[in-house]
């Protein structure tokens, strides 16, 4: 598959932008400053909060998964059985008390926070995946 270019230049705080890449949803939020902080304050409910496991890229293997802290990249499918899971940039407390935002899956139940880290207790086994990608300007993103 040929690499995607995506344009961010639109793209607000809390909004995501989904594209395919490879015949796989790829997903392109902007984070919120409030969004970053709050990245910070539940490596304890989390699975792999430093993301050691060895299928990501380096630079996802740091809190925030991310090249760019504002601009977080995941593949939208669920590490247990491949459902797509549902961005809640506004109600995801509902699931997990304390964190505003989030990702949940609907088919069982997988819980994860804005840098796609799977919470503990779920089925999915480990954090999503981010998708091997670089910035050719502020404004641009390769993917692939
Ligand atoms: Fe997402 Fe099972 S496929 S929780």
């Amino acid at each position: 598959g040929a690499p995607v270019e995506v344009d961010i230049s639109k793209l607000e705080d809390g909004q995501m932008v989904r594209v395919e890449w490879r015949g796989k949803p790829v997903w392109v939020v902007r984070r919120s400053e409030a969004i970053i902080e709050e990245l910070g304050g539940h490596d304890d409910q989390l699975r792999d909060p430093s993301s050691d496991e060895p299928q990501q890229p380096g630079y996802a293997q740091n809190q925030l998964r991310s090249v760019k802290p504002e601009i977080f990249l995941a593949v939208g499918i669920c590490t247990h059985l491949g459902c797509s899971p549902t961005y809640l940039p506004d109600s995801f407390s509902e699931q997990v008390s304390g964190v505003s935002a989030g990702f949940f899956c609907p088919c069982h139940g997988s819980k994860f926070d804005m840098a796609g880290r799977v919470f503990s207790g779920v089925p999915a086994p480990l954090n999503l995946v981010v998708p091997p990608h670089m910035f050719l300007d502020d404004n641009t993103i390769l993917v692939g």
